[in-house]
């Protein structure tokens, strides 16, 4: 989704936005620019395509000021062109402003301003705002800024300058992120941490509703009624290499090889004296006998994460779990009472599909426990109770280290409800407790047995089409590699549950057709047999992930791929790790961007 950036300082902002907005490029865009305070009045460049572009262009004009904003456009309204993107300038060329998110009654507002005189160039909801503020506009940047929220419908994250002063700029958001870097003799502003880490580590969080008034010298936060609150400053403690490519060639590799660091991180901290300790959430067994449903709720990635968290909850702590997907859950009206407990999952924590579930769910009087990555992030702070992942930053599109520690966080969750519930014995609990423990080890030989893996997707990164089969939590685990596989490589691919391959898909399989068979789960290994048999006498080429243990079945498929001999109910942990490497060497393969994928965007911030 768009990305901003803003400062002001001392120093030509020129390279300082450049260098923001290339931080923030992981979110996905198709167009940006940079709009600038100088002299002459507000020097706007921006064009179509990628930074490199806007890189050319500001070196032909260079543009220099100590004032400026940034931006990278995810297109919504209107297509990817030189007009369309940000920054939009009012009528008068007075007012610059960059925003992400959509202006819901753009349409009615753009029909009062045009009644006003007001002409517009682009087709982007975005540049109402811009005319807009300049409608409000009585020598009062901040109150026109006021003004202008007031009438807005919809999400925004804003960084408006203005050609009277370059001694503020003032900043806004609501539904999406926006947070402000506390510099000494300048400041900034950003969608996101990484942007502003190389010159700050202190920052304000904006909540929603909040105004910004960013001075050289210092920072003022206000609410929408122009109250002024006083912020806490939120100390960033993990450094830039976190979001480096440090010697990597994507960092979608780097983000895998950091699976292991990442799971013990997420779970070494919350194990005590062998038993679970949550204390970041409070939830207690009493809080447990009220709660007869469990719904989780996500998209994408966290949304298969959701899929084995039913699985174990389900079996461990015998609480029936619904999962939803957020953009559905929202919309479907669905049966909530305060007797459900909503655990929401997301590594962005500003997944809007997902804030809203949240916000649906807490109305109806649900209680919220929410798995998320980033600190400080929309979702966590809406939420009852949260239950970090300490992924660290994740820059690749792809998902990859957040769902590892999604699917520790949640293994986690069901032990500690087990455990309160009285569902799980002493001797059970140890053993899963010691199996959590077993994880990063085993995902490291996943990592330094790579080669095999990467061999087998040389041969067939020109599969046009491939299937993803498995049963019970190999059937969740295949629908995480699929999507890993399409999103990066830009394959067709379904995954399927073994059993219903019959009862349709499989008049798909014909010969040389490939096919993926998580095979980790011992009570279901015979039947899953009994389908790659199914498929492979139909002419696929069948490669399986099993544990080394059933090695054996290399006589009946044609590539196994091996992961240690983990425990069958932790085994999904370990087992992507081996797909999100097929996925990722598949793309590498066939060229494709892998951690900026065609269409995708990191932080998906619209509807
Ligand atoms: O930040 P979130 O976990 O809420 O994001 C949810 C999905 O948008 C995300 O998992 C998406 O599917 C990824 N591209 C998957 O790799």
């Amino acid at each position: 989704m768009c990305g901003i950036v803003g400062y002001i300082g001392d120093k030509n902002c020129t390279p300082i936005l450049l260098n923001g907005l290339k931080k923030l490029e992981y979110r996905g865009y198709d167009s940006a620019g940079i709009a600038i305070y100088n002299t002459h009045g507000l020097k706007v460049v921006k064009c179509k395509g990628r930074l490199s572009c806007l890189e050319d262009r500001i070196n032909e004009e260079k543009p220099y000021g100590c004032l400026g904003i940034g931006h990278t456009r995810w297109a919504t309204h209107g297509e990817p062109n030189d007009v369309n993107s940000h920054p939009h300038i009012s009528k008068s060329g007075n007012i610059a402003v960059v925003h992400n998110g959509i202006i819901e009654n753009y349409l009615k507002l753009k029909e009062f301003l045009i009644l006003q005189g007001y002409e517009f160039v682009s087709d982007t909801d975005t540049e109402v705002i811009a005319h807009l503020v300049e409608y409000h506009y009585k020598g009062d940047l901040v109150q026109a800024v006021i003004n202008t929220i007031s009438e807005l419908e919809g999400s925004y994250a804003l960084g408006v300058i203005s050609r009277d002063s370059n001694e503020e700029f003032v900043a806004a958001r609501k539904d999406s992120p926006l947070i402000v870097g506390l510099g000494d003799g300048e400041n900034f502003i950003a969608s996101d941490i990484p942007a502003i880490l190389e010159y700050t580590r202190d920052v304000y969080i904006l909540e929603d509703r909040e105004i910004a008034v960013l001075r050289k010298d210092g920072v003022k936060v206000f609410n929408h009624f122009g109250t002024e609150v006083k912020k806490e400053v939120f100390h960033v403690n993990w450094d830039v290499s976190a979001a480096e490519k440090s010697g990597y060639e994507h960092f979608m590799i780097k983000e895998i090889f950091e699976e292991p660091k990442v799971v013990r991180d997420t779970i070494n901290p919350r194990i005590k004296d062998n038993s679970i300790v949550l204390d970041d959430i409070h939830i207690s067994p009493q809080d447990l006998e009220n709660i007869d449903k469990i719904f989780i709720v996500a998209c994408g990635t966290a949304y298969h994460a959701g899929i084995v968290g039913k699985y174990i909850i389900e079996k461990l702590a015998g609480i029936p779990v619904e999962v939803d997907l957020a953009s559905e859950f929202r919309y479907r009206d669905p049966i909530i009472n305060d007797r459900n407990l909503v655990i929401i999952i997301s590594q962005s924590g500003e997944t809007i599909d997902t804030l809203f579930a949240l916000r649906e769910a807490k109305s109806k009087g649900a209680k919220v426990l929410s798995i998320v990555n980033v600190v400080g992030s929309s979702i966590a702070r809406e939420s009852d109770n949260v239950l970090y992942t300490w992924a660290g930053p994740e820059i690749a599109v792809a998902s990859t280290k957040a769902y590892n520690t999604q699917l520790a966080a949640l293994y986690l969750i069901a032990l500690d409800f087990a455990a309160k519930k009285g569902t799980i014995d002493a001797q059970a609990l140890d053993r899963h407790i010691q199996s959590l423990r077993a994880l990063p080890e085993a995902i490291e030989k996943v990592l330094s047995n790579r080669e095999n893996i990467q061999k087998f997707a040389a041969g067939h990164y020109n599969a046009r089409s491939i299937f993803y089969i498995g049963r019970g939590l190999d059937y969740a685990l295949s629908m995480e590699g699929s999507l890993k596989l399409k999103e990066i490589s830009y394959i067709h691919s379904e995954a399927y549950a073994g059993g219903e391959l019959k009862h349709g898909t499989i008049a798909l399989i014909e010969d040389g057709t490939l096919v993926v068979c998580s095979m980790t789960q011992d009570s279901l290994f015979e039947k899953t047999v009994s389908n790659v048999k199914e498929v492979k006498a139909r002419g696929a080429v069948v490669m399986a992930i099993t544990q080394e243990k059933n090695k054996r079945i290399d006589d009946i498929v044609d590539m196994v791929i091996t992961i240690p001999d983990v425990d069958p109910f932790v085994a999904p942990i370990v087992a992507i790790t081996a797909m999100q490497l097929f996925a990722y060497y598949m793309a590498v393969q066939k060229g494709c961007d892998v951690d900026k994928p065609r269409n995708l965007a990191k932080s998906v911030t619209v509807e």
